[in-house]
């Protein structure tokens, strides 16, 4: 009798307290959480740029304590398989409607970014691309905003450094999507503008590509240099058809964004990959402190796993999330914090970079690496630099 007197009175208690909360705004509930839903591919082909990126945002946040502006941050992760727009756009759509995120976050593909893009707009959610590089992106949704790189930013740097370095024909091999299209454009336009010439271009499926026509196709139409992107995750296959179709000792050049390089791969593709030239934003053996500390902490963290470009992606991202969190004094609303990510500046891992407050998205140094042996493995060792590259995909063509 007594215990059930007890009962009664706690659960009257605990359904009192309930609603008092839920007739709260959810703004003036400051002891909550702020919750970042991040949408990755832990799965499927495309599960390292998911590995890469949830580990970094874990990393950052182990790093610089998991509150800002006097909030604590909760990372909310669903899998994306890697493929499925719909499934993208219905994991975005209920992390806001039923988690309450505050933020999107991830993106590993560009056809996926293109799907959430509505549901920020509708929802007034900021979203932040830390893998996706297709030059328009941000252009999807006024809540876009860029920590990753966009390809024409890495792929016209390569163009004029490859005429400029004796270069004269290329062929140029790319993912049949449009991220592919927009590393061939941007590469195309700034190679042939400084006095190159382009003998053909061939594009291969992105679902299961086999490479080997692909690549064969280019070694018959014979060129100075075979120009590649692939997303990450696909390099190493590329580069052993390279390698067993023997375009090097045919002497053509492999040149290529450091998607193909990827630091993750990049030890296991071997001597083939060894003098293999690109342009990418991140290098794992860029010469900094705070890249040092960074790569150091990542392999703890991860046992060993070295950081590729997707990772500094999502660290960054979370460093535009936690500064913007800093601004706001933890109000949130996405309107301020959206706000708040424009404009940042910041050194990252990768050099110094800003969030471009008209376009949302990142401008950044671009570096020409090449592939050497250091201490017994494979890197990307810089050895030139181009500073602050805006996305030149924006340019009126
Ligand atoms: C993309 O789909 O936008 C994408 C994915 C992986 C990359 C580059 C671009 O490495």
């Amino acid at each position: 009798m007594h215990r059930a007197h007890w009962d009664r009175r706690n659960f009257l208690a605990a359904a009192a307290s309930g609603a008092a909360v839920a007739a709260l705004p959810r703004t003036a509930m400051a002891a909550d959480p702020v919750k970042v839903g991040l949408i990755v591919p832990k799965t499927g082909p495309f599960a390292s740029t998911g590995r890469q990126v949830e580990a970094a945002c874990r990393l950052y946040m182990q790093t610089n304590g998991d509150s800002a502006g006097g909030r604590k941050i909760e990372l909310v992760v669903r899998d994306d398989t890697g493929t499925a727009p719909e499934l993208t756009k219905r994991l975005a759509q209920e992390l806001v409607v039923r988690d309450h995120v505050s933020v999107l976050a991830g993106f590993g593909l560009t056809p996926l970014a293109f799907a959430a893009a509505p549901v920020a707009t509708e929802t007034k959610v900021p979203m932040i691309v830390m893998a996706a590089a297709t030059s328009v992106i941000p252009q999807r949704s006024p809540f876009i905003v860029r920590s990753g790189f966009t390809v024409p930013q890495i792929t016209a740097p390569m163009g004029e450094w490859a005429s400029k370095n004796g270069v004269r024909k290329v062929v140029t091999l790319v993912s049949d999507y449009a991220p592919g299209i927009d590393s061939e454009k941007a590469f195309v336009k700034r190679f042939t503008e400084t006095g190159g010439t382009i003998v053909e271009s061939v594009r291969a499926p992105l679902a299961n590509p086999d490479f080997a026509p692909y690549v064969q196709r280019a070694k018959d139409a014979k060129a100075d240099a075979l120009f590649v992107f692939v997303p990450s995750g696909v390099g190493s296959a590329v580069m052993k058809q390279y390698a067993e179709r023997g375009l090097n000792t045919a002497g053509m050049k492999l040149i290529c964004t450091g998607d193909v390089t990827d630091d993750e791969q990049l030890n296991s593709m071997g001597d083939g990959a060894l003098g293999v030239v690109s342009s990418h934003h991140y290098s794992a053996a860029h010469p900094s402190a705070a890249n040092k500390k960074f790569v150091q902490a990542f392999e703890k963290a991860n046992k060993g796993l070295r950081p590729n470009f997707m990772a500094v992606g999502g660290y960054d991202g979370m460093r535009v999330i936690y500064e913007a969190l800093r601004k706001t004094q933890g109000k949130g609303g996405g309107d301020a914090l959206l706000a708040a990510m424009k404009g940042q500046i910041f050194e990252s891992p990768r050099g110094p970079v800003y969030i471009d407050a008209q376009t949302r998205d990142i401008v950044q140094n671009v570096y020409l690496r090449k592939v050497e042996r250091k201490d017994g493995e494979l890197y990307n060792v810089e050895f030139a630099v181009i500073n602050d590259v805006k996305d030149p995909g924006k340019e009126k063509k």
